[in-house]
């Protein structure tokens, strides 16, 4: 199971990066605009921090323009995967780009079949979002569930990376379902590596071999 960032923020991929767990990074329009930088500035400079997938989202809605754009970030970095909306015009520039061998994440997927779509268009990677769909009183869970159980039947090679992620369960959750990848936001890193009795543990180790040391 890969772990991705879901951020824009370079300073916070710095600060993980050296975890040793994090595979790629994920941005997307909303997360590099509440950066205030240059957009292809910002994707290579995360490639150059991580060297696997960053994921770089085209802004144009029509293929012929989608397809351009796409080429153009491909260009960035040799990590670098373009991400494309899920609806027809997507799915068309993605049946394009694919076969150029322009590596792909297809996003904003809210139905099993939308994946299905995206994966036989060729797609590298699917996003379906979780924390979206709970938002709408559905168990986005459940679209994880689906869409491992059917890449699995049909032997899709395409990668189900958990999106929309919000909490610890639902990273729990994904992994148990068989999702490739996880993005998470940065804060819920912290989250996962914490335990209050690792603390505990840690305190009370450190004050007996202190105790140790005066007798
Ligand atoms: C994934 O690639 C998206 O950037 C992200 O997970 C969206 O999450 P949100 O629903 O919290 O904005």
């Amino acid at each position: 199971m890969k772990i991705f960032l879901d951020t824009a923020d370079l300073s916070i991929i710095k600060h993980y990066a050296d975890w040793g767990i994090v595979d790629g990074v994920t941005t997307n329009p909303s997360l590099v605009a509440k950066e205030g930088v240059d957009f292809e500035t910002r994707v290579k400079e995360i490639c150059e921090v991580i060297p696997g997938p960053v994921s770089a989202e085209v802004l144009s809605t029509e293929k012929d323009d989608m397809i351009a754009e796409a080429r153009k970030i491909a260009k960035w970095a040799p990590n670098v995967y373009v991400k494309l909306p899920m609806t027809p015009d997507g799915l068309r520039a993605l049946h394009v780009i694919a076969q150029e061998g322009i590596k792909t994440n297809v996003t904003l997927i809210f139905s099993p079949a939308q994946a299905v779509l995206a994966a036989k268009a060729g797609a590298t990677l699917v996003s379906p979002f979780i924390g979206r769909l709970d938002d709408i009183g559905q168990d986005g869970m459940e679209i994880i569930d689906d869409i491992v159980s059917i890449f699995t039947t049909y032997a899709f090679e395409t990668e189900v990376l958990a999106a929309s992620i919000r909490t610890s369960q639902h990273v729990l959750t994904a992994m148990r379902l068989g999702a490739d990848i996880a993005t998470i936001p940065p804060k819920l890193l912290d989250q996962l590596a914490a335990h209050p009795l690792t603390d505990k543990g840690l305190a009370a180790f450190l004050a007996d071999w202190e105790k140790a040391q005066q007798k």
